[in-house]
């Protein structure tokens, strides 16, 4: 039940993802002053300043690049940081951009430094420079780029280097949606897709969304498919209860590897610090997946915090485990 996308989102998302800001529901900051400084570029007749987007998965990143692109009337190039191997083939993309297009960067963390520093021309002055030969007779050539603008998304803002942050215009962090903004885009979603579901079997899967829009369709379908097979696909709150429960995800959304992650710290780690590729060995997943993923809903929940020393579990984690919180054995390490 993870944000991340899987082989059966992709169908759905094309259907599904909101094409115009005005389709786009919640995160109203960031849409907000997206729109102001996209309706302010358009007057001045000049490209939009370059955009960062970041955030943990299935927020909207990628739909927010293809809407800043729609609202601005212009076309897109799609990339990502792995994509992009060698120097030329960013040198390629970047002089194929006509004025003003938006150039889409996904995972740009993943950028190599070769071929960010390609970059950084590019974004200042709109200029590609190119070394002409090699040793002492080399000569640079500077090569002038259309205006562009470049909107990157990142799961891992930390991992972006200082001088490419830098040349950012605005940063946007994507947080996880409140609920209501979440059953807003359930409903939606079910309007679309066409299936008959009842207003408070969407309440029950929102409240398992764990704030992710990605993760909020995910259950959608998959209530959807089970009301088609057992319930002559009347999807009633019963329905959603039974095909929510068959997938082991908990009232506020947490799944097995959650609930794994917490158990861990607590049982075996005593609450923790506990470092967290030490726990990611404890339950044999990726240190990686487990930050991108699991930890920011945690995080948010006031389940777990962070600490210099490692991640605890807080006294939320141990309630809502229904496991007894031992305060007295917490203090002896001097931790409250
Ligand atoms: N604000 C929104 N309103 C309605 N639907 C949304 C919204 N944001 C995202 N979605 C839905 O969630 C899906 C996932 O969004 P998207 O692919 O843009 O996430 P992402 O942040 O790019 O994720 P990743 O980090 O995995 O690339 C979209 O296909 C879309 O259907
Ligand atoms: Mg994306």
């Amino acid at each position: 039940m993870s944000g991340k996308p899987t082989v059966e989102d992709s169908p759905m998302d094309t259907n599904l993802r909101p094409r115009r800001m005005t389709e786009f529901i919640g995160q109203n900051k960031v849409k907000e002053n997206l729109l102001i400084a996209i309706d302010a570029a358009k007057k001045r007749g000049e490209a939009l300043d370059h955009v960062l987007l970041y955030g943990p998965p299935g927020l909207g990143k990628t739909t927010l690049a293809h809407i800043i692109a729609a609202e601005l009337g212009v076309e897109t190039r799609v990339t990502s940081g792995p994509a992009i191997e060698r120097t030329g083939d960013l040198a390629a993309i970047l002089t194929n951009l006509k004025k003003h297009n938006v150039l889409f960067i996904d995972e740009i963390h993943r950028l190599s430094r070769a071929v960010e520093e390609i970059l950084y021309p590019a974004m200042e002055d709109f200029a590609l420079d190119i070394v002409i030969g090699k040793g002492p007779g080399a000569r640079s050539l500077r090569l002038n780029l259309p205006p562009f603008t470049l909107v990157g998304a990142t799961t891992r803002y930390a991992l972006l280097s200082p001088p490419l942050r830098d040349r950012f215009g605005v940063v946007y962090h994507l947080d996880f949606y409140d609920k209501e903004s979440i059953q807003i885009i359930v409903k939606r979603s079910a309007q679309i897709l066409q299936i008959k579901v009842d207003p408070d079997a969407l309440e029950e899967i929102a409240s398992r969304a764990r704030g992710t829009p990605r993760v909020a369709n995910r259950l959608l379908k998959r209530v959807r498919d089970y009301a088609q097979v057992k319930a002559k696909g009347i999807g009633t709150k019963e329905v959603a209860l039974e095909a929510l429960g068959k997938l082991e995800i908990d009232p506020i959304g947490l799944d097995e590897l959650d609930r794994k992650v917490l158990h861990t710290i607590i049982e075996k780690f005593n609450g923790g610090p506990v470092g967290l590729e030490t726990i990611a060995a404890a339950i044999s997943e990726e240190a990686d997946t487990i930050m991108d993923v699991y930890e920011p809903y945690l995080l948010q929940l006031g389940f777990l915090e962070r600490t210099p020393r490692g991640r605890m579990a807080t006294r939320l984690a141990y309630k809502h485990l229904g496991i007894t919180y031992n305060k007295d054995k917490t203090n002896q390490q001097g931790l409250f």
